[in-house]
């Protein structure tokens, strides 16, 4: 197990584009070995999803995985692991849902961020293959969350009313039970 250190806010490649991954890594043991690091990074900070700019590495790739019960997003439907290399996104739906939004590399923060409610990601697997993966409510909100890092954005620059910005404790304690934004 290689739990990397979180890259948090203020650190430059978190805003920067992240490269795509060329060809010849695809199915490779250097790329196994970051996408393992990803996942136990993921898994250590009980985490959803990651991209790994979240641990200093600027390469397109993804990994969302939502146990059950998560103890960061208890209301979350479970979601077995998916691993994203090159994603690329098309909206389906623009009708916009808000969700309350953390990230790792924002720490004890919360804001509720409105986004298109589905979503089609074409991607890669670790072994080079095309898939296809359609995503809609919170695990639509989770795949754009995880892939505007991708980009360099941060859910706090889609955070459009700044007094939904709150500590996990002040959510927890004002907005949890707010049913429109929860999880
Ligand atoms: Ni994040």
């Amino acid at each position: 197990m290689a739990v990397a250190e979180l890259a948090t806010i203020g650190h430059p490649l978190l805003r920067a584009r992240a490269a795509e991954v060329p060809q010849e890594r695809l199915a490779t043991a250097e790329l196994g070995s970051l996408v393992r690091d990803l996942g136990d990074t993921m898994r250590a900070h009980d985490g959803i999803g990651i991209a790994a700019p979240q641990i200093a590495e600027s390469e397109r790739v993804v990994l969302i995985e939502i146990p059950q019960d998560s103890p960061r997003y208890p209301g979350a439907q479970a979601e077995p692991l998916i691993v994203f290399v090159n994603p690329v996104l098309t909206v389906l739906d623009a009708c916009e849902q808000g969700y309350w939004e953390g990230c790792l590399s924002v720490p004890d923060l919360r804001g509720l961020v409105w986004r298109p409610r589905a979503v089609r990601v074409e991607y890669q697997d670790l072994e080079g293959r095309d898939c296809e993966l359609l995503a809609e409510d919170f695990l639509a909100t989770v795949v754009q969350h995880e892939f505007d890092h991708l980009e360099g954005v941060l859910f706090i620059d889609r955070v459009r009313d700044t007094s939904k910005l709150a500590t996990v404790d002040n959510y927890r304690k004002y907005w949890l039970e707010d049913s429109e934004a929860a999880p």
